[in-house]
């Protein structure tokens, strides 16, 4: 006991300095860069908070500085306050090129007092049409609540607070491309898309109640990062609980729970739309 109370400062900063897991917390300054929107996103609060603005002239949005390959990222949201109808808030990960990968979540505002849908894709190979779109049960204009993204080989998982609410598996020998070898980076903006956002579009943007402003704090990537070419995971690092997680009974039951009572479009129940059968991946069976 004597040994390790008095030793333990000197272990965790050894774990730190050894760790080659990059765990970033708290400083949005310190992770990303603004990328457009000519003075509308701002840095609060030594950067624990960053807010993005849109008005009739532009949006705006910010990337990650680091690129990625695997991770659990979480980043925490105050979406638009009121009147949001028309705009969109969106946080995913993305790859460059034309055959590129992404996984988003998109936040479709609404008139006040009527539902946002959280609106999910992911992309593989540059084809997307993997719309999963929900209801949330609080109102997210409120206050903070975490959005999650983890992405390991097995599978690609959205969550709201800790509940799961949509898992993308890999499902490649079944000829599906999983992203895997191309290296993405974490992007956020807040744009205006009043033709298609709410209400399938029948709903505007009431530009009288510009500038619209959503707030962002606490970016977290426990992540690989990639850097010339290299991993900040060896293989042998590869026992991160994030890398191996799958969704157990209690996950799968949340994730149940969203799915039967928030669930408001799925490309895979949308027969219309794929006449010629539905996509591999809502077809096929596997364990869990
Ligand atoms: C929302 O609208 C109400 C009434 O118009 C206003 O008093 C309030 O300040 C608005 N809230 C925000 C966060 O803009
Ligand atoms: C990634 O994998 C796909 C198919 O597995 C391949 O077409 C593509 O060229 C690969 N890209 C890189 C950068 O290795
Ligand atoms: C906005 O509210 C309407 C009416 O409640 C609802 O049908 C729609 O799904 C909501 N969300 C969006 C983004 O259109």
């Amino acid at each position: 006991m004597a040994f390790y109370s008095c030793c333990y400062p000197f272990l965790i900063l050894f774990l730190v300095a050894t760790s080659s897991f990059v765990v970033a917390f708290g400083n949005l300054y310190k992770d990303v860069d603004v990328t457009w929107g000519d003075g509308r996103a701002k840095f609060l609060n030594d950067g624990k908070i960053l807010t993005l603005s849109l008005d009739k002239a532009s949006g705006s949005g910010f990337q990650s500085k680091n690129e990625y390959l695997y991770g659990m990222f979480d980043m925490q949201l105050k979406l638009v306050p009121n009147n949001s109808a028309g705009t969109v808030t969106a946080y995913y990960l993305k790859s460059q090129g034309s055959s590129w990968d992404e996984i988003d979540f998109e936040f479709l505002g609404n008139l006040s007092g009527d539902p946002y849908i959280v609106h999910t894709n992911v992309y593989t190979q540059g084809k997307g049409d993997r719309e999963q779109q929900f209801y949330l049960w609080f109102d997210p204009t409120a206050d903070f609540h975490t959005y999650s993204i983890l992405w390991n080989p097995s599978h690609i998982v959205f969550y709201v607070d800790g509940r799961p609410i949509r898992e993308f598996k890999n499902v490649e020998p079944f000829g599906v491309p999983y992203p895997k070898n191309q290296t993405m980076r974490m992007y956020s903006s807040l744009w205006n898309a009043d033709d298609w956002a709410t209400r399938g579009g029948l709903v505007k943007t009431d530009w009288s109640q510009a500038p619209f402003t959503a707030s962002f704090r606490n970016f977290n990537a426990n992540a690989c990062t990639w850097s010339n070419g290299a991993s900040s995971c060896s293989s042998s690092n590869n026992n991160k609980p994030w890398f191996s997680q799958e969704l157990d009974s209690t996950s799968q039951k949340k994730l149940k729970w969203v799915q039967n009572n928030y669930m408001v479009y799925d490309y895979c129940s949308d027969t219309n739309r794929f006449p010629q059968g539905r996509p591999v991946e809502c077809t096929v069976r596997t364990n869990n």
